[in-house]
């Protein structure tokens, strides 16, 4: 059976921790999820990780819709979640519910994404989940804000910023979010919002004690021109691919390859 939000939640209270990864494309999508990933996360980090986009800024609703079409081809058995892009959702509740509804319809994704937890998108998440679209928060270092944050700096490090982004981790689920991804905090906040919230959380950069952990696959792989300090990166795959390619390089300058029959 399909992962679904209420299953989510119900790991929350069984204290069984929840996988993210990020997918851009069919391949990687199958094989993330037959390899077992519970959330597959159609990130805006595609603008930076995958398209060379400085930032996620630029990203296009199309571009995104373009790649969510080609994750859910590959995606049977994890929840699929796809990121709304910068200025798709902030301008009214109206302008988030058109955005959402293509994302669902266009990319049958399960479930929409977006950054903040300022009153007003606050307004428009709980209009999102009356109008029956799940919403996943995602609050901390977010990185459509980057240039008004000042860098993709730690966020929530004084105790007047960390009960702001308590309070709106507070308010996201009161407005119905099923889930929300806390991003480069202190670890003692990360905890401390898992515990004060009955939907999971999902960190990255947030500590372990986060109900869920989320990674830009191309970090995990090792495949990132850069990457963020709290990333664990699990093979490296910029070596393993450089190394095929210069073979197959030198492989066919000598005229190894092919090998004549
Ligand atoms: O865009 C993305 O990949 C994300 C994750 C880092 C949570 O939002």
């Amino acid at each position: 059976m399909p992962i679904t939000t209420r299953q989510l939640i119900q790991w929350k209270q069984q204290g069984r921790p929840i996988s993210v990864l990020t997918a851009y494309d069919w391949a990687i999508a199958r094989l993330l999820d037959s390899a077992g990933v519970d959330v597959i996360l159609v990130g805006d980090s595609l603008a930076m990780v995958a398209l060379g986009y400085e930032t996620t800024i630029p990203l296009t609703l199309e571009e995104i819709l373009h790649h969510a079409r080609a994750v859910r081809r590959g995606v049977k058995q994890a929840l699929l979640v796809v990121d709304l892009p910068f200025l798709t959702y902030q301008a009214s509740p109206q302008q988030a519910l058109e955005s959402a509804g293509r994302v669902m319809k266009e990319a049958e994704a399960n479930a929409v994404k977006l950054e903040g937890g300022y009153p007003a998108l606050i307004e428009t998440v709980r209009y999102l989940v009356q109008a029956g679209i799940p919403i996943m928060g995602h609050v901390g270092l977010t990185p459509q804000s980057v240039h008004q944050l000042g860098g993709f700096r730690k966020q929530g490090k004084t105790p007047e910023t960390a009960e702001q982004i308590l309070q709106q981790a507070l308010a996201l689920e009161q407005a119905g979010a099923f889930a929300i991804v806390l991003e480069h905090i202190p670890a003692e906040l990360g905890e401390q919002i898992t515990q004060a919230l009955g939907i999971p959380t999902i960190g990255i950069g947030a500590g372990p004690n986060c109900d869920g952990q989320v990674l830009v696959t191309s970090d995990l792989l090792g495949l990132s021109a850069w990457q963020p300090p709290f990333v664990k990166t699990h093979a490296n795959l910029h070596e393993i691919i450089t190394q095929a390619v210069q073979q197959f390089c030198a492989d066919v300058k000598a005229q190894k390859f092919p090998e004549s029959s």
